[in-house]
């Protein structure tokens, strides 16, 4: 039977936990130059409707890491941009490719492909979450504490897709999840409803001060998301309280770290100098997405 990532959710605790012990695991053995190559004659296709360079670049890199290969196809460009439908292409690439990655706008095309395919189908970002970002922040957070458990983390700004799966995230290991999030721009309702329902701490505050008092994840993104374009004057006028000044940050724990999953638009969600100061672990961050999605690929195509 096939596993996919569509949405953390898809992933129990423990298995949420191994990812993580993994993505440290196969981390240590890059840093050693250790080789490591169960993957050789397995190929993941990346199939991406919007831009990406950590994604993207992690994925492949990571690929040819576990030695193995990669395709890249812009959906423009394959007979899907003439009409040939979601589904169909689902049941060709799957003959293939042994595991493919989706970007997607909407979140639909994602659940679809997968439903055909008969492979592992990987949700690389979509209009309603990220799990690859928020699983391998999880790497990073425990870089800079000893546990996950118990731990205050503040999403600031926009009630996207990364909050979302933030939201998800909640509901499979007990952390306190406080959303800083200007009224009108929560996560949806049933994103929240089903993840509180599965145990999920979360409270939403909308003072950005009060959001933060003891937390020791400050975490922000943009405020307008890809493909959100239209929604943006009004948008930024709206979170303009929420930008994570160095004011700010400094009413949160004192030994707390500032999270972005980057692109950052300097100058709205946050400033250079809290994304360039001392509490930022942004560069960090970004490499953990390469150590977390090794560990993916592996479980995905049980190596794990
Ligand atoms: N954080 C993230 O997913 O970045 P990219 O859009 O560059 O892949
Ligand atoms: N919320 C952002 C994340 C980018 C990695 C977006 O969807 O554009």
């Amino acid at each position: 039977m096939k596993r996919d990532l569509l949405q953390i959710l898809d992933f129990t605790k423990e298995e949420v936990l191994q990812l993580v012990d993994w993505g440290h695991r196969l981390k240590n053995l890059q840093e050693r130059a250790i080789p490591y190559r169960p993957l050789i004659g397995k190929t993941l296709g990346l199939l991406f409707e919007k831009p990406s360079t950590r994604t993207r670049a992690s994925f492949q890199v990571g690929m040819y890491q576990l030695g193995g290969d990669v395709v890249f196809m812009n959906p423009g460009e394959l007979q899907l941009g003439r009409g040939e439908t979601v589904a169909d292409t689902a049941k060709v690439l799957s003959r293939y490719l042994d595991v493919v990655a989706l970007r997607t706008y909407t979140h639909f095309t994602i659940e679809e492909f997968a439903q055909h395919a008969s492979i592992p189908v990987i949700n690389a970002l979509s209009d309603k979450f990220h799990p690859c970002q928020v699983l391998a922040d999880l790497i990073t957070i425990q870089e800079s504490f000893s546990q996950l458990e118990g731990l205050k983390i503040v999403f600031l700004g926009d009630g996207n897709n990364v909050a979302s799966s933030w939201v998800n995230l909640a509901a499979r290991v007990p952390i306190k999840l406080t959303l800083g999030i200007a009224p009108g721009y929560e996560p949806p309702p049933e994103v929240l409803q089903r993840a509180k329902e599965e145990g999920a701490q979360v409270e939403i505050i909308h003072d950005p001060s009060k959001a933060v008092k003891d937390a020791q994840v400050v975490y922000t993104d943009v405020w307008v998301s890809m493909g959100q374009d239209r929604e943006r004057q009004e948008k930024l006028r709206a979170l303009a309280p929420y930008q994570v000044t160095k004011d700010l940050i400094s009413k949160a724990h004192p030994k707390a770290i500032f999270m972005h999953c980057l692109p950052a638009h300097r100058g709205e969600e946050t400033v250079d100098e809290v994304i360039d100061g001392p509490q930022s672990v942004v560069w960090d961050q970004a490499e953990n997405r390469l150590h977390l999605q090794k560990a993916l690929l592996l479980t995905l195509l049980e190596q794990i």
